[in-house]
């Protein structure tokens, strides 16, 4: 199974390199933040033309064209192009991201780091990998010497859960906080080491489910910002590595006081 999710991460990869810095056609979604160009349907497409194939029986649900029933107890959890707004604008930072779910619990998650070359993926129970390169969460414990990632959502003028305080607080209590653009990239640059924790609300599954296990697999906590078990269909996400994920969990908690 991981193979054969690897495999067609690649290859829709390859289809967004190709269309990468050439023309293609943009057309808003919900208003003129939310992009989706020709390159992340032809993505998508290629992605479920294949599962069909490869595995008639099992359901898909994909960012563009929402969910198919199977009548298994697979569901794939498709991200055919994350990190649009980079994509459209030229800023070589997207990713393909796809996890698979069996009765519920995600087994594998792959996210091919379109730019960079770099595959990652993990199996429930076998660890996260870059490549065949094994990863780990980094063991910084001090929120002050941290790196952090987040990302904001399309309707952010409107200001949804405190993020901008929230974002604030950050940045205030951290070393740094980047926004790279593409939550499924923020989550293996997790899982990897490189960033200690990140945060993010109103985001979709198919933005968290295959960073999510590759994460947990590197030795990391995600929880939601209750530091209960994530649902990724809740929308919110705290990821870390673990050593600071209670302080991080202090911080979220910006919009009940004004201390920070
Ligand atoms: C977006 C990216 C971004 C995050 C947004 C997502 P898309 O996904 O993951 O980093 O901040 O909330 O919607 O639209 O490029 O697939
Ligand atoms: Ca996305
Ligand atoms: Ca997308």
């Amino acid at each position: 199974m991981l193979e054969k999710v690897q495999f067609i991460a690649k290859e829709a990869g390859n289809i967004i390199k190709e269309g990468f810095g050439k023309n293609f056609s943009i057309e808003f979604k919900t208003n003129e933040s939310n992009l989706v160009t020709e390159i992340d349907q032809k993505s998508e497409q290629l992605i479920k033309s294949f599962i069909t194939k490869e595995f008639p029986n099992h359901g898909i649900l994909a960012e563009e064209s929402g969910s198919m029933d199977g009548d298994s107890e697979y569901l794939w959890i498709i991200d055919p192009l994350d990190g649009t707004t980079n994509f459209a604008h030229g800023l070589p930072i997207f990713s393909v991201s796809i996890g698979v779910q069996k009765k519920g619990e995600t087994i594998c998650g792959v996210v091919f780091d379109v730019m960079r070359e770099c595959l990652y993926s993990a199996e429930l129970g076998s660890g996260s990998y870059c490549n065949s390169q094994k990863i780990n969460v980094n063991n910084n414990n001090n929120i002050k010497r941290s790196v952090l990632v987040t990302g904001f959502p399309y309707d952010i003028s409107e200001n949804p859960e405190f993020a901008i305080e929230r974002f604030a607080a950050f940045l205030r209590n951290s070393r740094a906080v980047r926004r790279l653009g593409s939550a499924a990239i923020d989550l293996c640059y997790v899982a990897s080491g490189v960033f200690d924790g990140y945060w993010e609300v109103s985001l979709q599954p198919w933005d968290m489910c295959a960073g999510k296990l590759i994460v947990e697999e590197a030795g990391g906590i995600v929880t939601n910002f209750k530091n209960e078990k994530l649902d990724i269909f809740s929308k919110q996400i705290l990821a870390s590595n673990g050593n600071i994920h209670k302080e991080m969990l202090e911080i979220l908690k910006i919009h009940e006081s004004d201390n920070y």
